[in-house]
C-alpha cells in the first residue's frame, strides 16, 4: 500500500451537482402523470420531444453515403462550415469582405466561449469580462478557467420584469478601456429579456466611445424574431467598434445539441491583426482540445451551401421560433383568463426559451411539490415544456400557487 502523504486526489472535495440535476432526478423519481417538467434548457415540441431536424437528417444522410476517410479535420475545423457561419453571423459585412474576420469551428458555444476566453487572457491578461446580472450560469466558469477577472453589471430587474437599462449604461460607463462586455446576442438566458435596436445603439456609441471590447453570444440566432434579425446586434457592433467577439452555438438553432458544434469569430481592427489573431486562436485549441469533432459542422456546412438544405432549415427554425412566441401569447393569455392575480403580460414581450416567473423560492418549491410542476428555483422556466396538453394545468398549478 502506499503511504497516504501519495494520493493526489484525497485532497479533492465533493462538488455538489448543478442544481438544474438535481431537480431533473426529482423530475425522473416523480411518477405523478400530471407532472411537468419547465426546467430543461433544451427546445421540445408539441409532444414534450427535442426532434432532429428534418434538412439535418437529409444532411446526415448526403455525408455518410459520401464520407471516404475519418481522418482529422484542421485543428480550426471545416472551412466550409467556417464560412457559413462568418455569413450567417455577419451577412455581407464589410468586415467579412476586407478579410477582418478569423471564424474557428469549436466544440459547441460552451467550446467557443472557452476558446474566446483563453484568447483574450492570451492577448490582455488583466482583461476583465463583464457579465450581465443575471447570465448563463456556465459563463462565469467557463471564463474563469481561462483565468478571466468576472464583474458583474445590473441587467434585469425583477421587479419591473425587464431591463433596467439605466443602471446598465450607468455601470458601463465606469468599464476601464480594454475590459470586455459580455452581452446576449438574442434570446436572453435566463430571463428572456433582449436589448432593443436603441439600446443596442446606446451600447455601441459607448463601446467606441469607452475603448470596450464587445463579446457577444450568440447561442439562439433565428429563435426569436429571424434569423437576420437576431444578428442585429453583432453586425451593429460590428459596424462601430474596431474589435469584437462573436461566440455563436449551433445547438439551438439547428437541434445539433449533442454533436457539439458552434464557432468564435474574432474582429480584429485589419487584415494583418486578423491573421495573428487566427495563428493564436489555432494554438488555443491546439492546447485545449487539439481538433474539432467533424460531423455537425460538415452537416451546418451542406445546410447552409444546399439551396434546398437551406431553404428547409429557414422553414424549420421558423416554425420552432413561431411555437416558443406562440406559447407565450397562449400562456399569458390562460394566466390572465383562469385569473391569475398577478399580470405576467411580460413574458409575451420577452425572447427565446426562457422567462423569470418571478414568483417565490417557496413558491417555486410547492408547485414542484403539490402540483408536480418542476422549474429551476429562480423560477427560470423553458417556455418550450409547455405545450396544448399541459398548458391549462401549469397555468391553474400557478394561480393556485399564487392565490393561497
Ligand atoms: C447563453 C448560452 N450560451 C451558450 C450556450 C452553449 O451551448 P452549447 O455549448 O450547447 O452550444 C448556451 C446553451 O444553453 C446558452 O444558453
Amino acid at each position: 500500500m502506499p503511504g497516504k502523504e501519495s494520493s493526489v486526489f484525497e485532497s479533492l472535495e465533493q462538488v455538489p451537482p448543478d442544481a438544474i440535476i438535481g431537480i431533473m432526478a426529482l423530475f425522473r423519481a416523480d411518477d405523478s402523470e400530471n407532472k411537468v417538467d419547465l426546467s430543461v434548457g433544451v427546445y421540445q415540441d408539441d409532444s414534450g420531444k427535442t426532434p432532429v431536424l428534418e434538412c439535418v437528417r437529409r444532411a446526415e444522410r448526403e455525408i455518410l453515403e459520401a464520407q471516404s476517410t475519418k481522418t482529422y479535420v484542421g485543428i480550426t475545423g471545416n472551412a466550409g462550415f467556417n464560412a457559413g457561419m462568418q455569413e450567417l453571423i455577419f451577412g455581407d459585412h464589410a468586415v467579412v469582405k476586407d478579410q477582418r474576420v478569423a471564424t474557428v469551428q469549436t466544440p459547441g458555444g460552451s467550446g467557443g466561449l472557452c476558446v474566446a476566453g483563453h484568447l483574450l487572457h492570451r492577448a490582455r491578461a488583466n482583461a476583465r469580462v463583464h457579465l450581465s446580472d443575471p447570465s448563463w450560469p456556465n459563463h462565469s466558469p467557463l471564463l474563469k478557467l481561462a483565468g478571466l477577472h468576472l464583474e458583474e453589471y445590473p441587467y434585469y430587474d425583477y421587479r419591473e420584469h425587464g431591463i433596467d437599462f439605466e443602471a446598465m449604461v450607468h455601470a458601463v460607463e465606469r468599464i476601464h478601456a480594454g475590459d470586455v462586455l459580455l452581452l446576449h446576442g438574442c434570446c436572453h438566458n435566463p430571463c428572456g429579456a433582449d436589448l432593443s435596436k436603441e439600446q443596442w445603439h446606446v451600447l455601441a456609441e459607448l463601446c467606441l466611445r469607452r475603448r470596450i471590447v464587445p463579446f457577444i453570444d450568440l447561442a439562439y440566432q433565428g429563435l426569436s424574431e429571424g434569423i437576420v434579425e437576431d444578428a442585429y446586434g453583432v453586425r451593429l457592433m460590428a459596424e462601430h467598434v474596431p474589435e469584437l467577439v462573436v461566440v455563436a452555438s449551433c445547438s439551438k438553432n439547428f437541434g445539433l445539441y449533442r454533436e457539439r458544434v458552434g464557432a468564435v469569430s474574432i474582429v480584429a481592427e485589419d487584415a494583418a491583426t486578423r491573421d495573428a489573431v487566427l495563428s493564436n486562436l489555432a494554438r488555443v485549441a491546439r492546447g485545449l482540445y487539439s481538433m474539432p469533432p467533424d460531423h455537425g459542422a460538415a452537416i451546418v456546412d451542406r445546410v447552409l451551401h444546399d439551396e434546398k438544405l437551406r431553404a428547409l432549415w429557414e422553414d424549420e427554425v421558423e416554425a420552432i421560433r413561431a411555437r416558443i412566441n406562440g406559447l407565450r401569447t397562449l400562456f399569458v393569455g390562460k394566466l390572465a383568463k383562469r385569473g391569475s392575480p398577478r399580470d405576467f403580460s411580460f413574458i409575451e414581450h420577452e425572447r427565446g426559451m426562457f422567462s423569470f416567473l418571478g414568483i417565490s423560492k417557496a413558491q417555486v418549491i410547492r408547485l414542484r411539490e403539490e402540483f408536480h410542476v418542476y422549474m429551476v428555483e429562480s423560477s427560470r422556466i423553458n417556455l418550450a415544456g409547455i405545450n396544448a396538453s399541459n398548458v391549462d394545468y401549469v397555468a391553474d398549478s400557478i394561480v393556485a400557487v399564487l392565490e393561497s
